[in-house]
């Protein structure tokens, strides 16, 4: 008997360009999931609009990121893949989750309170992120969201709002479960902390040869002499060995075990190989680029497709809380 497929629903925001923490982390899962599930992707750009960014900037990251996606394999045939503001349903079933949930469960958020206690001015939309997230998840009947620990508050609340407005209402919503990105499967970036945009520590995929360099370049290491053996826990030798086999692995580990290793040739291999390995996608990227029109029809595409359920499930929750009843 064949496996019954789930429906596996992310989004990611638009914050710039995807590094190697995204790709190790989410896209690999997210291509992985297109194989065997039903998956649902889209640019979370409503969610950044919270940070209220620049127009332009903005327009362009998401425009960037649907390129970077498709590069990276994010097949829109066989996924539903568009832009969260393309399907504004998302929008009313927020507003309308969001007359069902108590400000108590978003005054619990710790990103919100971490937010606001670096100093920002918050405002409703940073507060409600976590009330526009659930409708994200909900609208499409999600069974499984893949991401990372940091979102894994978000997803209990979108359960806990789930089941709240199932207790009244029937059995509307599907129940998500989160799928946790391992902290195995943490990059680490190049001061050695978790790679993130919002450490500033990352090794972007598609931006220029000089700045990934450059960035490489930076990977903080420890001042070992070089007539010493080096420690192997470290960012490094990490990063190396996400790019290389076995055998590669086994004669680094013996070069860092013996004398005379010098972390700045193992920098230059490690840029080569990032290189290497991204070439196929580089290319790719720079071609989708050209074609304008073709992204606007896969897009096109994506939003139709996303439409089909998120109108579906909009209609019946409207008709369950009493608007549009005719
Ligand atoms: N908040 C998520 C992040 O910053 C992005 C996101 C928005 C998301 N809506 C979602 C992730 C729904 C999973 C499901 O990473």
């Amino acid at each position: 008997m064949g496996k019954i497929k789930k429906r596996v629903l992310s989004g990611i925001q638009p914050s710039g360009h995807l590094h190697l923490g995204n790709y190790f982390g989410m896209m690999s899962k997210m291509v992985e999931y297109q194989q065997k599930d039903y998956l649902y992707c889209f640019i979370a750009d409503l969610h950044a609009l919270t940070a209220n960014p620049d127009s332009k900037f903005l327009s362009s990251n998401t425009y960037n990121a649907v390129c970077d996606f498709l590069a990276l394999g994010l097949d829109p045939d066989k996924t539903t893949f568009w832009v969260q503001s393309d399907v504004p349903e998302v929008t009313e079933l927020a507003w309308i989750l969001s007359s069902y949930t108590n400000v108590g469960l978003m005054d619990r958020s710790t990103t919100y309170k971490d937010k606001v206690s670096k100093g920002i001015n918050p405002n409703i939309g940073l507060y409600t992120y976590p009330i526009l997230m659930a409708a994200d998840i909900l609208l499409f009947k999600s069974n499984i969201v893949p991401v990372g620990k940091d979102q894994k508050q978000h997803i209990e609340m979108a359960r806990g709002i789930a089941k709240k407005f199932n207790a009244n209402f029937g059995n509307i919503f599907t129940i998500p479960e989160p799928d946790i990105v391992k902290e195995t499967q943490l990059i680490p970036g190049v001061d050695g902390q978790k790679m993130s945009k919002s450490y500033n520590n990352t090794i972007p995929i598609f931006g220029e040869d000089k700045l990934i360099r450059r960035k490489v370049m930076s990977i903080k290491t420890d001042t070992t002499p070089v007539n010493q053996p080096k420690d192997k826990d470290t960012t490094l030798f990490h990063l190396y060995c996400l790019f290389a086999d076995k055998n590669e692995r086994l004669i680094l580990s013996n070069k860092y075990d013996e004398p005379g290793l010098r972390y700045g040739d193992v920098k230059l291999e490690l840029f080569e190989k990032i290189m290497d390995y991204f070439a196929p996608y580089r290319r790719e990227r720079a071609l989708i680029q050209t074609k304008p029109d073709d992204i606007k029809d896969i897009l096109n595409m994506g939003a139709k497709k996303a439409k089909i359920i998120a109108s579906e499930m909009i209609n019946r929750v409207r008709k369950t809380v009493g608007i549009r009843f005719n």
